[in-house]
């Protein structure tokens, strides 16, 4: 039977990721833009890379429900990773709170049904999140943990009018998806496997190089500057990270989110530089 590595969002990351870790295995390669999906698919493939690629909108239950049923088909689901995401920058609110924390939410679900005993899964999320953690009240952020799936854009706190802009949606998506997986983590525990989170920083993929020329561009550029590593990050530093997560040396850690950021958020906490006003 093919072990198979699921892999949403063809992106600078999910591509990182499947060249990084997906030798070997029964690729599946997701994405709700058919024309980035048949691109990547084909220079993987191309390079030898066992690749098959399904389109899915992560918003939709029934599209990522097919997804996870084609992913069974394939052979046992090993590894999953989800990458999909729009950036506050791209996207209005309620595209962010769709795609980034309902989108999450569904795909932790649907595949926490098919993933494989002794799998493990990764979820995409980031050190927005982690800014974003201590600035929501518990109930909050117990809200956001266990409320089901299909009710979790209703909660009053996520209406639109309650959230200043785009950029705050993002904060809590993002911070949603790190207590979600925590929340998921016994789920997936009950059927032999493991899911933890990546909280990247200003990673240079096309969404990062957005964010950098946009109005926020300055201020992230200080962060950077300031922080511990001096360095924006790459899509090859996140692969490396969720390459551990998903194999043998993490087979003790479940649950957790993994701070990717080149210590940003470090030099937040320690009163360095400012966090960023979104
Ligand atoms: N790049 C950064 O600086 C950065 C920093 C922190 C976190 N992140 C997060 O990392 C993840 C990956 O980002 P990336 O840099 O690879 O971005 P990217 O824009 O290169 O890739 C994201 C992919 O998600 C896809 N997508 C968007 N909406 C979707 C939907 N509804 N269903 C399925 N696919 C959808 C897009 O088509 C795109 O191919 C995102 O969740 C992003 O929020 C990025």
């Amino acid at each position: 039977m093919h072990e198979v590595l699921v892999v949403i969002g063809a992106g600078g990351m999910g591509e990182a990721i499947v060249r990084r870790s997906g030798a070997g295995q029964q690729i599946l390669l997701a994405d709700v833009d058919e024309a980035a999906l048949d691109r990547v698919g084909s220079a993987l493939a191309g390079d030898g890379f066992a690749v098959t690629t399904q389109q899915v909108d992560v918003s939709s239950r029934e599209s990522v429900a097919a997804l996870a049923a084609a992913a069974a088909e394939l052979g046992s689901v090993r590894s999953f990773v989800h990458t999909a995401g729009v950036s506050p920058q791209q996207a209005p609110t309620a595209a962010v709170l769709k795609v980034d924390l309902l989108g999450v939410a569904v795909s932790l679900e649907e595949f926490g049904k098919v993933v494989a005993p002794g799998g493990a899964g990764v979820v995409i999320a980031s050190m927005a999140g982690s800014m974003t953690a201590g600035s929501l009240p518990a109930e909050m952020e117990a809200a956001l943990a266990s409320t089901p799936t299909d009710e979790l854009l209703s909660l009053p706190f996520l209406h639109e009018g309650a959230l200043s802009n785009s950029g705050a949606a993002y904060g809590i998506a993002k911070r949603a998806n790190q207590v979600r997986v925590q929340a998921a983590s016994a789920d997936w525990g009950a059927r032999g496997a493991r899911v933890n989170s990546i909280s990247p920083g200003v990673i240079s993929t096309p969404m990062g190089q957005h964010e950098l020329a946009s109005e926020n561009g300055v201020s992230m550029r200080a962060m950077i500057q300031s922080s511990g590593t001096g360095r924006i990050g790459t899509s090859a530093d996140v692969a490396g990270a969720a390459a551990f997560l998903l194999g043998p040396d993490a087979t003790f850690i479940t649950g957790t989110d993994l701070l990717v950021d080149g210590g940003v958020v470090a030099a937040v906490r320690s009163g360095r530089i400012q966090k960023p006003t979104t």
